[in-house]
């Protein structure tokens, strides 16, 4: 069940600031570091057509927000094709307390009601692929789709979470409107299963080997066939950047390798799947040749 907690816009002074002080414990952030987001940079975000949403804890504390900017779509998205204007989600963070009790995913629809209010049929974002609670949020249970990889997007990254790899992000599309996000969003998310895809077969197209010490190292990438393939990712990869930074570095390389060429071949990462293999948690994206 999930714990009690409210979502309204950021309205007070004292709440951009402690939105500074919840993105210092998100990120784990250094005292000296700045905040990805100030309060002066939100506060007339807000004026001037953004949205900044927040979720409370019962005693009015801060421990999410949500920031999002008006926007034009980008010209090299094919899966965010068709409208001029969009709203552009930019920054999410739920204080760690909080993180895995539905913060996140009752932002992100609060943000679907709020786009669809200010007229909005896309709301794109970018998030790192290796993330795969972010990609289970994302692709999985909110139904974006994505079709465009941007490497190292933000140059190198200091923050605790980002640090030590290359910054590639998904750029994810987010049509609001639409009937499948709208089932995805009002339904629930039946999530694939592994076994039926294979049944069927859907093949990996790097398929980890699992190393004697337990961690699964990707295998060498194999150009996609047939309607449909799943490219696998690390079930944890801040764990796997703890143990072995060298692992995590091959992981983006790999995937960065078999999403572009997926992309280029006209795939449209669409769903997540999860499942057990070798006795260890896995995680697949899984991408489909989608109709016009
Ligand atoms: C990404 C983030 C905003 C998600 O918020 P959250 O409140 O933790 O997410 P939720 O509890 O709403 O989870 C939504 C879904 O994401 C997935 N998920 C969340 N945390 C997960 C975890 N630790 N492991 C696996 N899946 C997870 C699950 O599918 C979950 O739904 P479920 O619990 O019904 O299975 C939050 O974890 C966070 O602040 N992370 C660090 C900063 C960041 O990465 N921000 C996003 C890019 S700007």
């Amino acid at each position: 069940m999930e714990a009690p907690f409210s979502i309204a816009p950021l309205e007070r002074i004292e709440d951009f600031l402690a939105c500074e002080r919840l993105q210092q414990a998100v990120w784990q952030l250094e005292a000296e570091q700045m905040p990805k987001a100030t309060a002066t940079m939100l506060i007339a975000s807000r004026r001037y057509g953004g949205m900044v949403l927040g979720a409370f804890d019962p005693g009015g504390r801060l421990i999410g927000f949500l920031f999002a900017l008006p926007g034009t779509v980008p010209s090299d998205n094919p899966a965010a094709a068709g409208p001029h204007w969009q709203l552009c989600s930019r920054i999410m963070g739920v204080h760690p307390d909080w993180q895995g009790r539905g913060v996140g995913h009752r932002l992100k629809l609060a943000q679907r009601e709020w786009a669809l209010a200010h007229g909005y049929e896309l709301v794109t974002w970018t998030y790192d692929p290796l993330e795969a609670a972010n990609g289970t949020l994302n692709l999985g249970k909110l139904g974006a789709i994505c079709r465009c990889y941007l490497r190292d997007f933000y140059g190198p990254m200091a923050d605790g979470l980002n640090v030590g790899l290359p910054s590639d992000r998904f750029e994810v599309a987010w049509w609001v409107g639409r009937e499948w996000v709208r089932r995805r969003v009002e339904e629930g998310w039946r999530p694939p299963r592994l076994e039926d895809l294979q049944a069927s077969g859907v093949r990996v197209v790097n398929p980890a080997r699992v190393r004697p010490d337990g961690w699964p190292e990707p295998g060498p990438v194999r150009p996609p066939e047939g309607e449909a393939v799943l490219v696998e990712i690390p079930a944890h990869i801040q764990a796997v950047k703890r143990a072995d930074p060298g692992l995590a570095l091959a992981w983006r390389l790999n995937v960065r390798e078999a999403c572009e060429a997926a992309f280029a071949a006209g795939y449209t990462a669409c769903d997540v799947v999860k499942a057990t293999v070798e006795g260890i948690p896995r995680v697949y994206y899984l991408l489909q040749i989608l109709g016009p």
